[in-house]
């Protein structure tokens, strides 16, 4: 096997691209060295481990990989993630953040959550489980401050009033991202019908929609819609 290269993605801070034999993939720098959470591949590079972040796992490494001009994880943010499962993505998420940003996991299912701890938090300080319904979000306005930004991918229907609802945790100018499943929202309609409704919503909440992002082949009638909210 040939040396890995190691660059960090062209547009994205810490968030990097590992070629190894000339195939390039997706990677982010392990914050907890040796640990691997689900079964990703880890490679040592010049002192630093990186943690392969397959697209066909994760909806954000499927969306920075089809091109989303604006990724809102950035090192030193504080995400509110909705929909943090057994933490996959939420992973990435805290390997991106680093040590000064902040992950707030919002998932309401007791097993995942109770998976999201073992396998994630007892790893890392950034990351707060919280068991809750992200429908009812004055239930952990209490452990969540202002957020920079907020990840939404809870695939349920009206997953964009969903998020204009915790929208009061965003700061003025914060960003985010929102994967839309049209399966989960509603079954008789187009895919095309479904997502330009929910971009619809979003622009009614206050929200500038940037990208709209499909997400094949990694995620079949899936997109990604990065927006801001408007000062
Ligand atoms: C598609 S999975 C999330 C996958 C995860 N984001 C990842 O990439 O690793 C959707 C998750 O949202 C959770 N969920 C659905 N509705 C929710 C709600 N109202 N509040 C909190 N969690 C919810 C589900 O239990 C499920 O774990």
């Amino acid at each position: 096997m040939r040396e890995p290269e190691v660059r960090e993605h062209e547009r994205f801070r810490n968030i990097f691209t590992v070629t190894v034999n000339g195939l390039q993939r997706l990677a982010t720098r392990n914050l907890s060295p040796g640990i691997s959470f689900y079964g990703e591949e880890l490679i040592m590079h010049v002192g630093s481990e990186y943690r392969i972040w397959n697209p066909y796992r994760s909806k954000l490494a499927a969306a920075i990989v089809n091109g989303v001009t604006m990724v809102p994880v950035r090192p030193g943010s504080k995400i509110l993630y909705l929909g943090a499962a057994s933490g996959t993505t939420v992973s990435h998420v805290s390997d991106i953040v680093g040590g000064s940003g902040e992950v707030y996991a919002v998932e309401f299912s007791h097993r995942s959550i109770r998976e999201l701890i073992e396998r994630v938090c007892r790893h890392r300080m950034n990351v707060q489980p919280i068991l809750a319904d992200a429908r009812t979000p004055s239930k952990y306005k209490m452990i969540v401050g202002r957020v920079d930004a907020i990840y939404c991918d809870v695939a349920q229907p009206e997953q964009a009033k969903l998020l204009a609802l915790n929208s009061i945790f965003l700061k003025k100018g914060g960003e985010v991202m929102i994967a839309v499943k049209s399966r989960s929202i509603d079954v008789t309609l187009s895919p095309s019908t479904v997502f330009e409704r929910e971009v619809e919503t979003m622009r009614m909440s206050g929200f500038q929609v940037f990208d709209v992002v499909h997400l094949e082949p990694y995620e079949i009638d899936h997109v990604m819609i990065t927006a801001r909210l408007e000062g």
